[in-house]
């Protein structure tokens, strides 16, 4: 049973921790108060040893509060894991809360062999709305789902102007062929990107141009050629925007449109403003691997309505919004079915749930890699940006990379190496600047996706650290 199901109120009666301890099969009950506070557990054991204690007691007159243990096990968001693993063991899952001991999420400790890179999370709230949607005969773009689901969105990152779109490249072409750019014009791209961010300009008809970037691989803001662009994307590159407010600036001051290649990064917060809103206009991807999910799927957010509404006549194979069958732009088709947006309006009511575990798992790599020092650099943090941690970069020396991805690969941890850079992929040295000696990284991203467990975190760390004593 799911654990938001077996949160109780710690006023209520002992017949109903009977009911949830029965149809949960003996997993832990949540005790709260009615500010979501985390009170106290219940268990099987819990009940008996109440009994145990009170033999006189009419048991079933009791409340939730009487009964509860209160010396539970937790941990906090945001602080890491304060036990070694081998003490969690004793327990399926440990509840997490947030500092004012609200209980946000619960993180289960069973280990799997295997961990893979990335892995959606899909539960009855999806099969129930994609249920919903398919006994509507309403399946195509003109569901229901997919107004709600846009509403959802643009309310979760705080934007007006948006719409959803079949994926987040053409997400992306969507954006730039909103524009009314003149032929030629040229288009910023880090070079430390996911290729589909080049590609929908060059599939655009524009031409790209490849830009330098930082060592934590977003792109180096005092790089920019800015008089030679007319548009530039920025890449949130794993879930981070350290510097999106710098570029925000400049950008504006060199009149250039900034346009947020978000796929990676919705969920990122600059100032506890969305990454999204700095930007003129935003794209995300809703891939399998993302944070939240429609299979394929893609959003756009813009500042402007006159850009949304322009996107919106593209999006519809140019057709006149007042007239059906009057063509008044070479359009496409963009759209998003009412089957992904279902899937997607499930995800979004548990957009704080996914982050929240994300952010945990990777403050966790944080505090326990950085202090290996210099042979594997976590990405740094700061106070006023709170990353997506789409996955986790670590950048290492190239000539100890191999050994690394070994050691996690023989543990059966599924790793990538972070992105190959542009520059280095012949179809694109076209678009390269000549004389720029364009930066290389090295390194490799792990995995932070909600279906991580304790025991998976710890064993990832543990790996890395025996892999740092191995080369001292
Ligand atoms: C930075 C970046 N941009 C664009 C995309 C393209 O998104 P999609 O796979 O939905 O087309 C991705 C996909 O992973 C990405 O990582």
């Amino acid at each position: 049973m799911y654990w938001k199901e077996r949160c109780i109120d710690f006023n209520s009666n002992v017949s109903l921790l009977l009911d949830r301890l029965q149809k949960s099969e003996g997993s832990v009950l949540y005790i709260i108060d009615d500010e979501s506070r985390l009170k106290g557990t219940v268990t099987d054991g819990d009940l008996r040893r109440f009994l145990i204690a009170n033999p006189s007691c009419d048991v079933l007159k009791e409340t939730a509060g009487r009964v509860m243990n209160e010396s539970f096990v937790y941990e906090n968001v945001g602080e890491v894991f304060k036990r070694e693993f081998d003490e969690y063991r004793k327990y399926k899952e440990i509840p997490l809360c947030d500092f004012g001991g609200r209980l946000i999420d619960v993180i289960s400790i069973e280990k799997d062999d295997f961990i893979p890179i990335a892995a959606p999370s899909l539960g009855r709230l999806e099969k129930q709305y994609l249920n919903e949607c398919f006994d509507s005969d309403f399946i195509s773009s003109n569901s229901s789902m997919v107004a709600s689901f846009e509403r959802s969105f643009l309310n979760t990152v705080n934007a007006e102007y948006g719409t959803s779109v079949s994926n987040g490249t053409v997400a992306l072409e969507l954006i730039i062929r909103s524009l009314d750019l003149k032929p030629g014009s040229c288009i910023g791209v880090p070079n430390y990107t996911f290729a589909a961010s080049i590609n929908a300009i060059i599939n655009c008809g524009f031409v790209p141009l490849i830009l330098d970037c930082r060592e934590d691989l977003l792109l180096d803001e005092s790089m920019v050629p800015w008089s030679r662009l007319d548009a530039l994307i920025y890449v949130s590159i794993y879930g981070n925007a350290f510097n999106i407010e710098l570029v925000r600036d400049l950008a504006k001051e060199n009149n250039v449109f900034l346009i947020g290649d978000h796929a990676e990064g919705l969920g990122c917060m600059v100032n506890e403003e969305h990454i999204g809103n700095y930007c003129d206009a935003a794209s995300y991807s809703f891939f399998a691997n993302k944070l939240i999910t429609t299979g394929e799927g893609g959003f756009i957010t813009f500042n402007r309505k006159d850009l949304l509404d322009k996107a919106l006549v593209i999006k519809n194979h140019g057709m006149n919004p007042k007239v059906k069958y009057d063509h008044i732009e070479v359009g496409g088709n963009y759209r998003m079915t009412g089957l992904q947006a279902s899937i997607g309006l499930a995800q979004l009511e548990r957009y704080s749930e996914f982050l929240t575990k994300r952010q945990v798992i990777g403050n966790n790599y944080f505090m326990a890699i950085s202090a290996f020092k210099h042979d594997v650099r976590p990405m740094s943090q700061t106070i006023n940006h709170v990353g997506s941690f789409w996955l986790y970069p670590l950048i290492v020396e190239e000539s100890k990379l191999s050994s690394l991805e070994n050691i996690l690969s023989e543990s059966r941890i599924e790793i990538r190496r972070i992105f190959q850079p542009l520059c280095d992929m012949p179809i694109y040295t076209p678009f390269i600047e000549a004389g720029t000696v364009y930066r290389r990284f090295h390194g490799v991203v792990l995995p932070t996706h909600p279906g991580l467990t304790m025991g998976h975190v710890t064993k990832i760390i543990n790996i890395i650290n025996k892999w740092v004593k191995q080369l001292q």
